[in-house]
């Protein structure tokens, strides 16, 4: 008798666990110090407005691929996968190597993960953990069983170096993850992803795409750099995030004391300062390292995820949770068991 659709069964629902994790920051240093001499500003103005010290910068010739592939590296060989082993690659980026290929794809030729499919996904600081839930329901749908997730920005490409505004605030890198299924864990419990595109002005790049191609004099109005309303963003971000860490609390019915660690956006140290306060929580609680990258958008709650776990800030079984925004406005937040 002819086989019907229906008949194949589904594949089972599996859980997703994070299984190795890897970063990469440039070498080169760019302190408050030498903010000062490029525009009007002071490092003291820099640390009490935002804990920032010091960021890492790309050389011009390393790009958002290589910074990334090095953070892939580095997670294969914790997680002890093989590139032949990696079925999807997912990169969260605003600042890709070209419009297209994908930064994904260049990622795959560099580290040579030949049997992997690619893509790229744009939601600026969010783009990390938008991708892990990506990778999460791949995997728990039974399509995929090893995808390499990873966070990577080189932001000091499109940072308008003349405004004090927000050239301080940025910086280069990238981390990465490696997802599969790890029998007896939950994994990535739940993820909760959020967007407002009302408030797409409060932090863009007007330039670049179609609605206002790169031409001289679009390039001579600077538009084809960061543009940012920092008291707006600033507010929405702590509003957002605090959604965002509400409701996958309430969704595994656990309080912010039960969890072991916070790793949060590496934005401002006064943002997450105001998320400690609200979710009564311990300072100490939150891995905190802008002070030495400054915000590296969707690597920044990467590279805090592999720094956290290499440090032994939790172990395996351990829950925590991951807390981001970022342009779009793009916000969400994950509760994971380590
Ligand atoms: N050095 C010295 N003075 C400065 C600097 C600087 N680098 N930057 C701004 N100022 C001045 C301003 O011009 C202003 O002067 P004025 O009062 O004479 O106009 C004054 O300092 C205060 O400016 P505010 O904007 O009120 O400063 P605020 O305390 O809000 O801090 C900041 C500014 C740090 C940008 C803060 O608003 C912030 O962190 N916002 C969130 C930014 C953010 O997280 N962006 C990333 C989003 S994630 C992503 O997707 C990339």
């Amino acid at each position: 008798m002819k086989k019907q659709i229906r008949d194949i069964p589904p594949p089972p629902s599996r859980t997703a666990s994070v299984i190795g994790t890897g970063s990469y920051v440039p070498e080169r240093v760019l302190t408050n110090a030498d903010l000062e001499s490029m525009v009007e500003t002071s490092d003291q103005w820099i640390v009490e407005r935002t804990g920032i010290r010091e960021r890492r910068l790309a050389a011009e010739t390393e790009f958002t691929s290589h910074m990334a592939a090095k953070a892939a590296q580095a997670a294969m060989e914790n997680a002890g996968v093989k590139p032949s082993e990696i079925d999807l690659i997912l990169v969260g980026t605003v600042t890709p190597d070209n419009f297209f290929p994908s930064t994904a794809c260049h990622v795959q030729r560099l580290i040579g993960a030949e049997n992997a499919a690619c893509m790229d996904l744009s939601a600026a600081c969010s783009g990390f953990l938008y991708c892990l839930e990506i990778a999460h329901q791949f995997i728990a749908g039974g399509s995929m069983q090893t995808v390499l997730v990873i966070g990577a920005d080189k932001l000091s490409s499109i940072v308008n170096w003349a405004d004090r505004n927000t050239c301080v605030l940025f910086g280069d890198g990238a981390g990465a993850a490696i997802l599969r299924h790890r029998p007896g864990s939950r994994g990535v419990v739940t993820t909760y992803m959020g967007s407002d595109g009302n408030l797409a002005d409060i932090l863009h790049m007007p330039g670049g795409g179609c609605a206002c191609p790169t031409t001289a004099e679009n390039i001579a109005q600077k538009l084809n750099t960061l543009h940012m309303n920092g008291r707006e963003t600033y507010k929405q971000a702590v509003t957002s995030m605090m959604r965002a860490a509400n409701t996958v609390l309430d969704r595994c019915g656990l309080t912010a004391q039960d969890i072991k660690c916070v790793i949060p956006h590496q934005a401002n140290l006064r943002i997450i300062e105001a998320m400690a306060d609200r979710m009564d929580l311990d300072l100490g609680k939150f891995h905190i390292n802008l002070d030495k990258y400054g915000n590296t958008s969707a690597a920044a709650v990467a590279i805090a995820l592999d720094e956290a776990a290499r440090t032994g800030r939790f172990q395996i079984g351990d829950p925590i949770l991951l807390v981001v925004f970022g342009g779009g406005l793009t916000y969400a937040s994950s509760v994971i068991e380590w």
